[in-house]
């Protein structure tokens, strides 16, 4: 695998996380992997590193074995449209564009030969910890390979393709909530006496603690609530409150807006 080439095409937030993901697990070596924007003078930090660096996505794709799609919603259409001519069935395509169907890709390429994937991965992808769900519409030994970039980076799971909105939300904007979340207990841990860094840190780590043990014990999260709080006691109160304020109906409220969002911002 490692003597295959990957392209990026789009290398903004997401496409650079995944660049630094691939390398970072050394996954592929650099002079393997291509990434494109327009604007390439914003991807120094990578050429430096290695990577080949180029504003042409068709000379992109045509070295390249697996070509990740990386650009807004909005310009998938015209980009696959000038580039169709490059793609063929040799050629494993990932989109990793919110909202964009395979049916849709398909039909912006203009061949029905091609292995095309969705993967809908978070940022802490640069950090080898995202989720990544996965979807596909073929039957196709591929998905072992796709699978496996993403193994590289994190966590995967592969699922129907209708489900991807719903993975873009969890996974995807998931980071944005939870980050959220570390915020908010930052700035109460101020008021209740620590400086901003301690409350950080104290929150952050609260926070892995609480994930390590779901993770290893497997339990439902609230047995694990229950292990906290005791009769009268302050954590119960506390909890209480923040229910009464509207704690979790406020995130399913929020996940369910963002999620009925999807459909419309992609068009
Ligand atoms: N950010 C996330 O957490 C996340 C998570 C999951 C999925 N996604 C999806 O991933 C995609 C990218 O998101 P993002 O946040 O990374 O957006 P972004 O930072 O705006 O990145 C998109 C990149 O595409 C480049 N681009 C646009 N048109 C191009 C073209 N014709 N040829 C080559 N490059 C082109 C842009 O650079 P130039 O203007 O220089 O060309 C830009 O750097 C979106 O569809 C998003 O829904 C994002």
């Amino acid at each position: 695998m490692k003597k295959k080439k990957i392209a990026i095409i789009g290398a903004g937030k997401l496409g650079c996380s995944i660049t630094e993901g691939l390398l970072k697990a050394e996954y592929i070596e650099a002079k393997n992997l291509i990434i494109t924007r327009r604007k390439i003078e914003h991807l120094k930090k990578y050429s430096e590193l290695g990577v080949q660096t180029i504003d042409s996505n068709s000379l992109a794709i045509e070295q390249s074995d697996i070509i990740i799609i990386a650009v807004k919603p909005h310009q998938i259409e015209k980009l696959l449209k000038t580039v169709s001519g490059f793609i063929n069935s040799k050629k494993i395509l990932i989109s990793v564009v919110t909202g964009v169907s395979i049916e849709e890709i398909r039909k912006f390429i203009g061949k029905n030969n091609i292995d095309i994937f969705r993967a809908m991965p978070n940022t802490a992808i640069a950090m080898q910890e995202s989720m990544t769900c996965i979807a596909t519409d073929i039957d196709s030994k591929n998905i072992d390979i796709v699978t496996d970039i993403f193994k590289n980076l994190g966590k995967t799971v592969v699922i129907e393709e209708n489900l991807m909105g719903a993975a873009t939300i969890l996974a995807a904007s998931g980071i944005a909530f939870i980050l959220r979340y570390i915020r908010a207990a930052t700035q109460g841990g101020i008021e209740i006496g620590f400086s901003s860094e301690l409350a950080k840190l104290i929150t952050t780590q609260t926070v892995k603690g609480a994930v390590a043990l779901l993770e290893k014990r497997k339990e439902h999260p609230e047995k694990e609530i229950d292990m906290v709080t005791t009769p009268r006691g302050v954590t119960i109160s506390g909890l209480n409150e923040m229910e009464h304020q509207g704690f979790s109906s406020s995130l399913i409220k929020g996940l369910i807006t963002s999620y009925e969002k999807i459909d419309k911002i992609a068009k």
